[in-house]
């Protein structure tokens, strides 16, 4: 038998990380935050001054990420970056990136070694349509650019960062364009996908209909 696998998929601060956190933590699954491998990729490559052109190069770097997840802890070799790569800079690296197939596949088989028993929730761009094709459940998370830049815009001045409400809603939309138009792996919702629009839904709102979603499907099998 197959571990079960949740994928949650959809645009920059659509909740996605939050939601499948905590949808991982409520069925004890393991969670992968896919976009904190490209955010590490691009770090790397930005302090080793690469240019962001230089698939080959990056590509390298993603096939060796010495990276580790200690609980809600995001190591880059003995460093722990959980917030360096939050910043605004290292995500438009990483979306810079993203768009290489090479660097991509160089992330596959690292994204498809946490699916481990009881089961795995992952969240990204490409989840449900590329990396876990054969997912139980598929879940694509979507919200207006406004509510979303909203929410980046706390999230932000949480961790301690200055942030720019019209910077943030440029800048998002300038991610998602380059995100839904790339060639490999486009930002879309997968074909059996359930779409959730949480414009207007608190987390636990989204949490909860997630998990009837997989109880739904847990109860036809
Ligand atoms: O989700 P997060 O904002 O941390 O991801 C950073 C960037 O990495 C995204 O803007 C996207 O371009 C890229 N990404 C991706 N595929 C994934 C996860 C993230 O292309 N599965």
């Amino acid at each position: 038998m197959t571990n079960p696998i949740i994928t949650i998929d959809g645009p920059t601060a659509s909740g996605k990380g939050t939601v499948a956190q905590r949808v991982a933590h409520a069925l004890q699954f393991h969670y992968l935050d896919s976009g904190a491998l490209y955010r590490l990729t691009a770090l790397s490559a930005l302090r080793e001054k690469l240019a962001l052109e230089d698939e080959q190069a990056i590509a390298c770097i993603a096939s060796h990420l010495p990276c580790h997840f200690k609980g809600e802890q995001i190591w880059l070799d003995k460093e722990e970056v959980s917030d360096v790569i939050r910043a605004e800079e290292v995500g438009n690296a990483a979306s810079k990136i993203a768009v290489f197939p090479g660097i991509r596949k160089a992330l596959y088989s690292l994204q498809r070694s946490f699916s481990k028993p009881p089961g795995l929730v992952a969240d990204g761009r490409d989840m449900g349509t590329v990396v876990f094709p054969l997912a139980d459940l598929k879940i694509y998370l979507t919200a207006s650019v406004d509510a979303r830049a909203e929410r980046r815009f706390k999230q932000l001045i949480s961790k301690g960062f200055t942030a720019n409400i019209d910077d943030l809603v440029k800048d998002l939309a300038e991610r998602d364009a380059r995100d839904k138009n790339r060639s490999i792996a486009p930002l879309k919702p997968a074909q059996d996908a359930y779409i959730l629009d949480t414009s207007h839904l608190t987390v636990e709102q989204t949490v909860m209909e997630v998990l009837q979603q997989y109880s739904a499907i847990s109860v036809k099998k």
